[in-house]
């Protein structure tokens, strides 16, 4: 479906100069053009002769003209402001006293203690504010306490498609991000499809996010202008109320006006998703940017050279020629004049370098390579980039999804900062939610992206590189008076807002906060991770998978704080000793001893022993992880790389050679091992997309082949099914029929007999459903069979975002549910009614339901966030606030989504455990050195 692209004709250039070449002219006009344009030509020199002064159309073009240089920025005298443009008459002056402030200056390393005022939508003063200057306020002034804690500029996001991609996703209202009329679109504008009822404006606000540059999507080559907003509602309640420095151009089709104008956005796109889009090879996109970037610079050229001649005084030459300009292609050309932060959608190698030589080509300079996930193996290229090297906004572990991110590294922040580029950590809201953006700056962080950087990476680098740090992203007198008080230091897991300001109105009206464990007020110490870091680059971001095995039969753990083990289907805490660290015995791959040193060693068992200090780590249970194909795919964009969906027999005719309507398929018969991502173990059901899905399985992710002794831990877990809007037919009610039919008539094939094992209650069901009415139909069903049957029919529902609402009846029922995933996002309608959990409800979703003695796991969506699994549970304790323990939420990851989809939880002996460095496994702070494994009778060295 390749579209011609929409080329206009220029007005022809104008290179001609001096008085004999006017001549020409007038012989070329006098001859081809007739008499018309030789009195028009006439009538010029008449009028000019007679007024000494530019005709009106001339006094318009100079006017043009001049503004043509101004560079592109804030006004001189910004700063002189004493009010924001954005100030809401009204808002009431607030003073934060003994405040711990992240200020953004000196590179991300000034850290004070102050008082900070805000009036009139700015930052008005910080320090020790004195008496008699806040007596003016009167009893206008708030004064909070904040007691020392952190406080932040707010969080700018560089690249965000909020409100253009709004959620939940509903046919009228979403996918206004992406134009599919054309690979070059440079006169599109985000903000004309700015839906200000996108339920995350809210949702983002009270995760910090104050500030975010909304993009066009990335189907086109060029994409369109993109437009920054801030998020909180306006008494106007337009998109053109959020807008934050809008070009001029909103309200004019072109700049005539003697102000610098302001910053204005433009994205572009290459590789894979214009390709996809417009079925264009790399060859194309790139050839549809250089004849874009081609059309632009002939119309720059030939105002440039009318602007020449008119600047100069040469009006006669212009004749009635008006300024040569072109709505379609204006925001291009702009482009080649510096005036407009391009931001660039490119990820692999040859796209970067591609890129790089279109700059030098049509000298234009970039603002920032967004997702860029091989930016780190070429940081000399981006520097080669005309003008100045761009920043690179990034995602911090969300890679290896299609084959451009596949070489994708968590090392990427660190490996770019220690070359001396901007890094900038960015949500692309809702791939990721927003609201978590910060969470992105911690992992990088972790990763060893220093920590001044790693604030700045959401809040002064976003706002320089998309042009507003004149403004935001810096806690400066001065500044917009946008800001987050935080419960703990802001690069500490689960950090939250107490109250955020925008334009100096405090957005949370009622926030619920925790107190958190005063540790949390310092920065964690992070891992060393040098090694990892240097092999990413030396294997171009695929270093060898294959875990080392210990040298020895016998391996020694000691300086172990914490021994987590499986106790039946529960985690318990194992006591080691009050004060000391204790010991940890393996022999074979099975502990043999744990406790104190004096009780576990002896000298012949230390001779052979490989002795490992964790330096106050932890051994705890292997982590399992449901709800992404873990096991079936490697890339999810490639489709050689999967098993592939199951027929499903609502939807279509299902061969008879595999069964007809009764197949159903094993996950076990898909598997594949040697994948980059991971966890201990994963669940898996077979991939599909409508009703029915199939058998899962469980194994470990670490195993070489399916043949490797213990490599699958159980063939059959559960049989899988899913209960959701799949677009008009088969509707849930359909789909209802459908597994009522399954569970209480005799039906054909292996589906017959392993539903009627269900319905007997020996194997467990497992719905994907999020809808709480969805649910309780559900719950309605299992009464009906088991009424039928006799029987206790085992259900999990899994997703299970809205289950909260039903979490009395669910532990009535008995049925435990799996959320997917554990932070809830109203994606789809049937997800709308989440519980966000702190600071905007008292509780979050979990721990409702745990509150109700509901079997609770979590699980993941896609498969590059299995190895977050430790942080989502460490986190979700967090957010509890104390009502789940160290020992529940990792039974959270590990033995709960066992019990929860039929796994054989109960032989302790035979399940992995994993060893963790400086900290246990739910900590920023630790690091995975080991895995013991009794069924492989090894422990591998990671
Ligand atoms: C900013 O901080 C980083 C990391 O702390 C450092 O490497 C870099 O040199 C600093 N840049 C300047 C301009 O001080
Ligand atoms: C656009 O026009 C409106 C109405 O005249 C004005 O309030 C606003 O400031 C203008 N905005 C820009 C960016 O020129
Ligand atoms: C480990 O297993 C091997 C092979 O079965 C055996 O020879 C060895 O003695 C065992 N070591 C220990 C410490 O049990
Ligand atoms: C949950 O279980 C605990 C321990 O068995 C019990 O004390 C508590 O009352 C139960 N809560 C509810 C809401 O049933």
């Amino acid at each position: 479906m390749e579209k011609t692209l929409p080329i206009h004709t220029p007005p022809s250039p104008r290179s001609t100069r001096g008085g004999a070449v006017r001549f020409a002219k007038f012989v070329y006009l006098a001859a081809f053009l007739g008499t018309a344009a030789y009195i028009l030509s006439e009538a010029y020199g008449f009028y000019y002769a007679v007024h000494k002064t530019a005709p009106p159309h001339v006094a318009a073009a100079l006017a043009r003209c001049r503004s043509l240089s101004l560079p592109a920025g804030p006004a001189p005298n910004f700063h002189h402001r004493k009010e924001s443009d954005r100030f809401v008459p009204g808002t009431k002056p607030h003073l934060l006293k003994n405040a711990r402030i992240w200020t953004g200056a000196d590179n991300g390393t000034e850290v004070i203690h102050a008082d900070v005022l805000l009036d009139k939508g700015l930052i008005k003063g910080i320090g020790h504010v004195s008496r008699s200057s806040l007596q003016a306020y009167k009893d206008d002034l708030v004064v909070i306490d904040v007691k020392g804690a952190w406080v932040t500029p707010g969080i700018v996001d560089l690249h965000s498609h909020i409100g253009d991609s709004s959620s939940p996703a509903l046919e009228g209202a979403s996918g206004d991000e992406n134009s599919i009329q054309g690979p070059i679109q440079p006169w599109l504008r985000s903000l004309d499809g700015l839906n200000t009822h996108d339920e995350s404006y809210a949702l983002s606000i009270s995760g910090g996010v104050t500030t975010a540059l909304v993009l066009p999507g990335s189907a086109n080559a060029i994409g369109g202008q993109g437009f920054t907003i801030k998020l909180r509602k306006t008494s106007e309640r337009t998109p053109s109320s959020m807008l934050l420095e809008p070009p001029f151009q909103i309200n004019s089709s072109f700049l005539e006006t003697a102000e610098r104008p302001r910053w204005r956005q433009m994205k572009h796109a290459c590789g894979e998703n214009p390709s996809r889009v417009y079925d264009f090879t790399r060859m194309d996109t790139v050839w549809a940017f250089r004849e874009a970037y081609n059309k632009a610079r002939q119309i720059k050229e030939s105002q440039d050279a009318y602007c020449a001649d008119a600047l100069a005084g040469n009006h006669a030459v212009l004749g009635n020629t008006p300024f040569p300009e072109d709505l379609q292609w204006e925001a291009l050309v702009d482009v080649l004049r510096g005036r407009v932060k391009v931001q660039v959608h490119c990820y692999e190698t040859v796209d970067l370098d591609d890129i790089v030589r279109l700059t030098n080509e049509f000298q234009f300079p970039i603002a920032a390579f967004h997702h860029a996930h091989e930016a780190y193996l070429v940081p000399d290229t981006l520097k080669k980039a005309y003008d100045h090297p761009p920043a690179v906004a990034m995602f911090a572990t969300h890679a290896r999804y299609k084959r451009e991110a596949y070489r994708g590294s968590e090392f990427a922040p660190r490996i770019l900062a220690q070359n001396g580029l901007s890094v900038v950590m960015k949500s692309d809201h809702p791939v990721l939610d927003s609201r978590h953006l910060l969470y992105e700056a911690q992992q990088a962080y972790v990763y060893g992206l220093p920590e001044n950087l790693a604030i700045a990476a959401v809040t002064s680098t976003s706002a320089e590189i998309m042009g507003m740090g004149h403004r935001v992203g810096y806690i400066k007198e001065g500044w917009d008076a946008d800001l987050v008080i935080w419960d703990s230091h802001p690069l500490a897991l689960g950090a939250t807002p107490k109250q955020v300001f925008i334009d100096g109105i405090p957005q949370l009206e009622n926030p619920y906060v925790i107190g958190k464990p005063s540790s949390f007020q310092q920065k964690p110490r992070v891992p060393n991770f040098d090694k990892e870091a240097a092999d990413a680059i030396k294997y171009e971001g695929l270093p060898p998978l294959e875990p080392k095995k210990a040298d020895s039969d016998v391996v020694l753990f000691t300086n172990v704080k914490n021994v987590f083990r499986r106790e039946g289907g529960e985690v318990r805490e194992a006591s080691i000793g009050q004060d000391e660290h204790g010991v940890v015995v393996v022999e074979n791959g099975s502990i043999t001893c744990s406790g104190k040193y004096a009780a576990c060693i002896t000298p012949s068992l230390l001779a052979d022993a490989q002795v490992i200090d964790t330096r106050g780590g932890s051994v705890a249970p292997g982590l399992a992880t449901f709800g992404a194909p873990l096991g079936l795919e490697e890339i999810a964009g490639e489709s050689s790389t999967k098993d592939g969906n199951v027929y499903d027999p609502l939807l279509q005719t299902v061969p008879s050679v595999v069964g007809g309507n009764g197949a159903l398929i094993r996950a076990a018969d898909g598997l594949q091992f040697g994948g980059r991502d991971s966890v201990t173990k994963a669940i898996t059901a077979p991939e599909h997309s409508g009703f029915f899905a199939g058998l899962s399985t469980s194994f470990y992710t670490g195993a070489l082949n399916k043949l490797e002794e213990g490599a699958v831990i159980q063939n059959v877990n559960a049989v899988h099914v899913t209960v959701r809007h799949f677009g008009g037919a088969p509707s849930i009610s359909t789909q209802i029929a459908a597994l009522r039919r399954l569970l209480t008539e005799s039906v054909e094939g292996e589906a017959g007999k392993w539903f009627k094992d269900v319905s007997e209650g020996k194997v467990t069901l497992a719905v994907e459903a999020d809808s709480a009415d969805v649910i309780a139909t559900l719950i309605v069903l299992k009464k009906e069979v088991e009424a039928k049957f006799g029987s206790t029919v085992k259900m999990t529902i899994t997703g299970a975002l809205e289950a909260h609402i039903l979490a009395q009846e669910l532990a009535e029922a008995n049925v435990g549910i799996i959320q997917v995933p554990t932070r809830p996002f109203p994606t789809t309608w049937e997800r709308l009614r989440i519980l966000p959990g702190n600071p905007l409800t008292e509780q979050s979703s979990l721990a409702v339901l745990l509150s109700h003695n509901v079997t609770v796991g979590i699980g993941i969506e896609e498969s590059w966030s299995a190895r977050n699994t430790r942080f989502d549970i460490g986190w979700a304790a967090l957010e509890a606030g104390g009502l789940i323990s160290k020992e529940q939420a990792i039974a959270l990851g590990s033995t709960n989504v066992e019990t929860l989809l039929g796994g054989e939880v109960e032989a302790e002996g035979l399940h992995d455990m994993v060893v963790t460095e400086g900290g246990d496994l739910l900590d920023l702070e630790s690091k995975v050195i080991a895995i013991i494994s009794p069924r492989r009778s090894l422990v591998h060295l990671l």
